[in-house]
């Protein structure tokens, strides 16, 4: 029997792919995105985030064997920590109780390598805290002092979002249900996101500081090979793992300080 999947992000490189492969082994697949989609929803928002759940619920008929809380964006500016990090944690808790009632269920972000960025630590704790309110007032303030600095709201959102994988996973809420809940952390991805980066000189001394030894920049088809096990059935163990698919970065850039 198919299972049914939610995918945010769903029309853009990562989403669409996964959307892609999961419909050719025959699953059943709702798209939500800002436009385009199953469900058009903008994630910054509360209703947004309500109209999602809601619409989750009517186009799944109450199955929903996986979520993939994908959708996000890279823009130096507070929205960015506000579709990231409070929108896929919206996603999540609004899809819950759904999961939850269903065969094998499976729950997965897309974080990123940038989790593993210097951040800026006073926007990093709010989002530790789930204040959106105040997130979002310093994410605003370091929007104004500049795009480096600005920068932070999507390194803050992916560490803080890999963060809370991991404190939520191994709980009686998500394991204690049977929810695999685990994260991806890609590095380079060649999708829209990064094709401003790709095409200008600047862009491109950017992308060289992250080092990709194994096989250079991702095409969405090869994070979306991950999200399809990580939420398949075969996936009876994984929990709370961030996983990271970066040629190498992480193995660069932690070395032997984790294992
Ligand atoms: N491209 C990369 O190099 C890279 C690297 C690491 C992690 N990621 C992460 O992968 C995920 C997918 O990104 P992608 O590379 O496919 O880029 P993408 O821009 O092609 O896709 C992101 C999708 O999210 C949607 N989205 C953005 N804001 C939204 C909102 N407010 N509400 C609903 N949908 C919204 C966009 O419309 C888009 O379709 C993102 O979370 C991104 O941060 C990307």
């Amino acid at each position: 029997m198919s299972r049914t999947y939610l995918i945010t992000g769903g029309t853009g490189g990562i989403g669409k792919a996964t959307a892609e492969l999961l419909r050719s082994r025959g699953e059943k697949v709702i798209t939500a995105d800002i436009k385009g989609a199953d469900i058009n929803c903008d994630l910054t928002t509360a209703e947004g985030r309500e109209e999602l759940a809601e619409k989750t619920r009517e186009l799944s008929g109450g199955q929903l064997n996986a979520v993939i809380a994908n959708a996000g964006m890279q823009a130096p500016i507070a929205k960015t920590v506000q579709v990231n990090y409070f929108g896929a944690v919206a996603t999540l808790d609004g899809v819950y109780d759904l999961l939850a009632a269903s065969d094998n269920p499976r729950a997965v972000v897309t974080a990123s390598m940038a989790s593993l960025q210097p951040t800026d630590v006073e926007l990093l704790n709010a989002l530790l805290d789930n204040d959106e309110e105040r997130a979002v007032a310093r994410g605003t303030e370091l929007a104004e002092a500049g795009p480096r600095e600005g920068y932070a709201n999507y390194s803050a959102s992916k560490q803080a979002i890999a963060r809370w994988v991991r404190r939520n996973a191994p709980t009686q809420k998500w394991a204690g249900a049977g929810i695999a809940l685990n994260a991806i952390a890609p590095a380079v991805v060649v999708s829209p996101m990064t094709e401003e980066l790709r095409n200008s000189k600047e862009g491109l001394a950017q992308l060289e500081q992250v080092p990709m030894p194994l096989n250079g920049w991702l095409e969405p088809e090869q994070a979306a090979a991950m999200l399809a096990f990580l939420t398949s059935v075969e996936n009876t163990h994984l929990c709370g793992q961030v996983i990271f698919v970066d040629g190498g970065y992480d193995a660069i850039t932690r070395g032997d300080s984790t294992w």
